[in-house]
């Protein structure tokens, strides 16, 4: 059974390649076209509201069409919605409230989107230190320019340090630029670091990688490894960002970065980007300033467009006042255990993964610490228990991390559970 009609089927293919807008589609039979969000819940054309936990990819910790966003949104769309990447007050008053919040920021630099800014990131710690070679962990995700494609799904084990492109179209020369390591080993990154630290500009992770959370020591053993080798290290803070804490996950864990990047909830759900770091790092932005007439060419028609930038601004107020970053949690652990209750009801052998605001299904023996760990495990699985729990009424896109916001109720929580039940009787009817 689907939820999209077949004229609208139809539509889709006539409309897209393969019938997707993105890779992000939904399998058929539990797609739909969303037509309205309103808090924790979408709605489709299909006329049936779903509980969302994609939120916006992680974007939406405030949920759906928040009063402050949408007024935010609405006054500034009367005043003028861009002015080419030009200041204009609505940016630096964000950029302002970025420097304070953001232990590593001391410059900020407006992009449109997550993937310009580690892909500005990466062209940063190249200027700066004169080196090509960038290290990232598999399983990581960075965007989906040609230097992030790799390694973020390879469907074998790595060699490492080489790494896998995920896609199609992706120069040769390029995948000689990134080296790929697992993620939460220590030793294995400081073989990797100190074996290329004369080519290397820079080591960019998750902090949280999807929604792996970092091994006790593994940030700070990375910062302790980059600050001895002279090599820079950057945090793609795009998830994490004000949403693990306000201060996201530097602040967290206590570790700073030389650059951090980010997008999703900074632009309050609007397409927003920022690269943050040290000034002398981030000077390279700003042709002229360093002696050198091209800086790193950073440019975009909509950077730091004040649209975006207004309801950023609502956000991050928002989420200054709200503080809600307990309840987040709360709310986490609340939704992971009574769901982890119920899949052992059902003695299906799948654990519910994740800490504060990050859950996802996960089957496998141990809680995961690296890609390899997923690659080992029954993702079928855990698969047909996402669909069947999106059949149930809840938005989940399939082995993907995802996210309570602010905007959650008990009622969606205990609504999802008894939707978990049914998902996992339906499994074990067959
Ligand atoms: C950690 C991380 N970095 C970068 C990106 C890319 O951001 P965008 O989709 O805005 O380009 C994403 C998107 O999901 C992400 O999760």
């Amino acid at each position: 059974m689907s939820d999209i009609s077949r004229a609208t089927e139809d539509q889709l293919q006539s409309l897209f390649p393969g019938g997707r807008m993105t890779k992000n589609a939904l399998p058929s039979d539990v797609n739909f076209v969303i037509c309205e969000g309103k808090g924790s819940r979408v709605l489709g054309t299909d006329g049936r509201w779903r509980i969302d936990y994609v939120g916006g990819a992680g974007a939406l910790i405030l949920g759906h069409a928040h009063p402050a966003i949408v007024t935010a949104v609405q006054e500034q769309s009367a005043k003028g919605t861009h002015f080419f990447g030009l200041v204009n007050d609505k940016a630096l008053d964000l950029a302002e409230e970025m420097i304070k919040a953001v232990p590593c920021a001391e410059r900020v630099i407006f992009t449109t989107t997550g993937s310009e800014s580690t892909y500005y990131a990466m062209r940063l710690a190249r200027a700066h230190t004169g080196r090509d070679l960038i290290l990232k962990f598999e399983g990581g995700y960075h965007g989906n320019h040609d230097y992030s494609n790799l390694s973020v799904a390879p469907k074998a084990a790595s060699n490492y340090p080489g790494g896998q492109p995920d896609a199609l179209g992706i120069p040769s020369g390029v995948q000689e630029t990134v080296m790929v390591a697992p993620f939460n080993d220590i030793d294995a990154a400081a073989r990797i670091i100190k074996e290329h630290k004369d080519q290397l500009a820079a080591v960019m992770l998750e902090p949280v990688q999807r929604v792996i959370f970092p091994r006790s020591g593994f940030l700070t053993g990375l910062k302790n490894l980059c600050d001895e080798a002279n090599v820079l290290l950057i945090f793609d803070e795009v998830v994490t960002g004000f949403r693990l804490a306000y201060g996201g996950a530097q602040e967290a864990f206590g570790v700073t970065p030389d650059i951090a990047c980010y997008g999703k909830v900074m632009g309050g759900g609007m397409a927003l980007g920022a690269v943050a770091g040290r000034e002398d790092i981030l000077l390279n932005g700003n042709p002229g300033v360093t002696g050198d007439s091209k800086g790193i060419a950073i440019s975009g028609t909509l950077h730091g467009n004040p649209l975006s930038a207004a309801a950023g601004l609502a956000c991050l107020q928002t989420l200054r006042d709200l503080n809600p970053y307990d309840d987040l949690r709360a709310k986490g652990d609340a939704l992971r255990s009574a769901f982890q209750e119920v899949l052992d009801q059902h003695g299906l052998g799948i654990r519910v993964i994740g800490s504060e605001s990050w859950w996802q299904f996960f089957s496998g023996c141990h809680e995961p610490v690296d890609y390899a760990d997923f690659l080992a495990s029954d993702m079928l699985k855990t698969e047909l228990l996402d669909l069947a729990l999106s059949r149930e009424g809840v938005f989940v896109m399939p082995n993907t991390r995802r996210f309570v916001s602010a905007a959650h109720t008990n009622e969606d929580l205990e609504e999802s559970v008894l939707a978990l039940d049914a998902a996992c009787k339906a499994i074990t009817r067959g």
